[in-house]
């Protein structure tokens, strides 16, 4: 019974709760053990007795029960807790762990709970959409708590759009995925790149492309949770930025291989998912450039090619680079990899649906130096990360 794994289950006062007695139905029938607190306004919604009964365990309400064996139970909790999930999580209980606000037992026990966290917020959508609730969300995830949904749609006071909690399936499968990630990458240093760069033409104009950094983002976050010390070096996206780890902002090709050139020495892995510029204009204009009837022509050269800097200063390091291609997937893959002295290049043929920029999916291949091909089905961009991570 030692190695079960303990899930802390905090319910607070939303139309969703009664969602969450499947959540934890799934979490037993996965092996977990749980312990459940629900918030006074969650008992409007569900009953202790529900979730005692579901759980297998007496379920905490208030903070000062006299009934129960003496010890410092939102201590013990919070110590005891492998993952501690807030599902529904209300506006209130979100706003209140933003401001380390412990007014009653369950925001009292996260405060004191060091492990892993994931909120699953569900509220109305014009609450969702609320500054202070999406600024509140920032800053919880700022405070390394992982977020699941909320997903659009139908919600329970008839509006439509977020703020839907997330299915119990998902949830539980997410709970999972936390639980049983691995640790092996713990003490190395991984360092990620994301996002495009820009090349500035003139004040007003540049040079760019459509990568998210969904990719790379994924890839950071999974090497973070497999206990890497993660450097993730970006390019501008509008993704928030991760929490527990060291974020680099550049603009330019150059900055971002002087970034990574910084992290390079004493790195185990570079992970090369951002989508650098390939060109820049030869000069870039001081004042904007004034147009003409006539057609203009701007000479591009190369920008710094960040891949080939990387391989030729290989120390031990291990190269990981990826290439989107539009066709001859495979024979440019593998030039590449042999070209710039990668060890592994991920190849995506950004043509096909449901693989490249800005979708949740991706489908790769990887290819390695001695022309060894791996094919892979569609994954969502964390599976892809998990494989690149498995292969590192
Ligand atoms: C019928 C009903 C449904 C509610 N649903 C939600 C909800 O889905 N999300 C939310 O943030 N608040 C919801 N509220 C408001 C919360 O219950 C209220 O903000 C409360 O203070 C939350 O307390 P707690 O976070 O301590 O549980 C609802 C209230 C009522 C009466």
């Amino acid at each position: 019974m030692g190695s079960v794994k303990n899930v802390v289950v905090g319910i607070t006062g939303g139309i969703a709760a009664y969602k969450t007695i499947e959540v934890i139905s799934r979490l037993k029938k996965l092996g977990y053990e749980v312990n459940v607190i629900l918030t006074k306004n969650a008992c409007e919604f569900v009953t202790p007795l529900t979730l005692e009964t579901i759980s297998n365990n007496p379920v905490i309400t208030d903070m000062f029960n006299r009934e129960v064996p003496w010890e410092v139970e939102h201590i013990s909790l919070a110590h005891k807790a492998d993952l501690f999930l807030i599902a529904p999580a209300t506006a209130n209980v979100i706003g209140k762990i933003a401001n380390g606000i412990a007014d009653d037992m369950l925001t009292t026990t996260i405060l004191a709970c060091t492990s892993k966290k994931l909120l699953a917020p569900a509220m109305n959508a014009d609450m969702y959409a609320n500054e202070a609730v999406q600024k509140n969300i920032q800053r919880v995830k700022e405070l390394g708590f992982e977020i699941i949904g909320p997903e659009s749609g139908m919600l329970a006071c008839g509006d439509i759009g977020p703020g839907r909690m997330s299915e119990p399936e998902q949830i539980a499968a997410e709970c999972e995925r936390i639980l049983s990630s691995k640790n092996d990458l713990e003490g190395k240093k991984i360092v990620v790149t994301a996002g495009p760069t820009i090349e500035k033409i003139d004040p007003v104009r540049h040079i760019t492309n459509p990568s998210t950094g969904k990719m790379g983002y994924e890839i950071a976050k999974a090497a973070r949770d497999r206990g890497a010390d993660v450097v993730l070096v970006t390019g501008k996206v509008s993704l928030a930025k991760p929490s527990n780890m060291k974020v680099v902002e550049v603009s330019s090709t150059k900055e971002m291989l002087d970034a990574v050139l910084r992290e390079y020495d004493d790195a185990y892995a570079v992970i090369k998912a951002a989508a650098p510029c390939d060109y820049k204009a030869k000069d870039i204009a001081e004042k904007k450039i004034k147009k003409a009837d006539s057609n203009m022509v701007l000479e591009l050269v190369r920008t710094e090619d960040i891949a080939k800097t990387l391989g030729q200063r290989k120390n031990g390091q291990k190269l990981i680079i990826f290439a989107a291609e539009t066709n001859d997937l495979e024979k440019h893959a593998v030039e590449k990899c042999k070209a710039k002295n990668a060890d592994m290049v991920v190849a995506n043929d950004v043509t096909l649906e449901g693989a490249g920029f800005g979708t949740d999916t991706n489908i790769v291949k990887f290819i390695f130096p001695d022309g060894n091909i791996i094919k892979f089905d569609k994954m969502t961009k964390r599976q892809v990360a998990e494989k690149i991570l498995d292969e590192i």
